[in-house]
């Protein structure tokens, strides 16, 4: 079982390294692969020692699935290349995401979709998954009608870039710059590039990956995604309108019973970043009525963008892959 890791070296992939060892993925090699760079560094994975190569003598490698985590347009120019030749590629970019020929999937919602002949799948965007991960069960049993998220977005969620400017502009470092305004002790209410319809990719992302994922165009969806001076977990302020009425302690036991999710259930107790760091759970907590619509509530979502929104949701896929294919 040959595993290629794209983007190896960066943010994702450290911690793809991290959740295969923890899982125990049954890899009989990695392939690590970064940019010409990094070439040569080494990184050692359960006690060997492998050495970074560049994509294309990573390719040469044939491995049996590779893990991209290296931006959308190497995604865009190598993923079809790997699958030419048998390779299935899980790909944590957002280049494939709304290919209608791709599956984007968050296993605990629709990982029973993949099919051998998936050779491409996309996983979602790390805000995507947290808030699914929650509405999921109750988009199962009441319906959802629509959904208004706001992000808390960390600086991790950049990439190293991010968590750079962050730290430079802590110590009064003249750096390069991951946004186009200072993160230090600011929110910037930018996540990505802006579209024409005034909303950024990322609350586009959102939108569209929702109704991809739960296969359900009907939602009503509207997002504002916001970088804040955190170095990781994003957290969503999320109102959710439902079909049906329903009773805010049958919500909290719907959430508490489902897997992947941990639940505060009492007002005062709640999820917060600093607590999710390397935890593969989504928190949810201050569920509560919203007082002006009886079919809504609000909520507060919170997970560590590196494991379950990147990282961790990419090797359940890869694990599927071998349980099932
Ligand atoms: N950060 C998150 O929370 C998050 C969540 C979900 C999805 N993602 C997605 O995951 C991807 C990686 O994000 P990240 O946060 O890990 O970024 P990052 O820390 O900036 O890492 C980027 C990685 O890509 C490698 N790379 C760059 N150019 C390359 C090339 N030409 N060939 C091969 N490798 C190349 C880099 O290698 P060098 O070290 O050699 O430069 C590095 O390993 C992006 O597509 C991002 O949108 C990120």
């Amino acid at each position: 079982m040959k595993i290629a890791i794209i983007g190896a070296t960066g943010l994702v992939g450290r911690v793809m390294l991290e959740v295969l060892k923890e899982r125990k993925f049954p890899l009989t090699e990695l392939i690590p692969i970064a940019s010409e760079k990094s070439v040569g560094k080494k990184i050692i994975f359960n006690s060997s020692e492998y050495e970074v190569c560049n994509i294309e003598d990573g390719l040469k490698k044939r491995p049996n699935i590779a893990l991209f985590s290296a931006g959308s347009e190497i995604s865009r120019k190598f993923a079809e290349k790997f699958a030419e030749k048998g390779t299935y590629v899980v790909d944590n970019s957002s280049a494939w995401r709304q290919d209608k020929s791709k599956k984007l999937i968050i296993p605990e919602i629709n990982g029973n979709a993949l099919t051998d002949r998936d050779l491409i799948i996309a996983n979602p965007n790390c805000s995507t998954i947290q808030m699914l991960m929650v509405l999921h069960p109750l988009h199962k049993k009441y319906g959802i009608k629509r959904i208004i998220v706001s992000t808390y977005q960390s600086v991790s969620g950049s990439g190293v870039g991010g968590i750079r400017q962050l730290e430079d502009e802590a110590k009064n470092i003249q750096g390069r710059k991951q946004y186009p305004y200072p993160i230090y002790k600011n929110c910037i209410p930018q996540c990505d590039d802006f579209l024409e319809n005034g909303y950024t990719k990322e609350e586009m992302k959102l939108v569209n990956e929702t109704h991809k994922i739960f296969n359900d165009y009907r939602i009503k969806i509207s997002a504002t995604a916001v970088r804040v001076p955190v170095s990781a977990g994003h957290s969503e302020a999320v109102n959710v309108e439902l079909d049906e009425n329903f009773d805010t302690k049958e919500i909290i036991k719907l959430l508490q019973e489902t897997k992947g999710i941990k639940t505060f259930a009492q007002a005062n107790k709640y999820p917060m970043p600093i607590d999710c760091k390397n935890k593969d759970d989504v928190f949810v907590g201050r569920i509560r009525q919203d007082l002006s619509n009886e079919k809504a509530l609000n909520m507060w979502i919170v997970a560590d963008n590196l494991r379950k929104g990147a990282a961790t949701n990419t090797v359940q896929i890869a694990e599927l892959l071998i349980k099932n294919f």
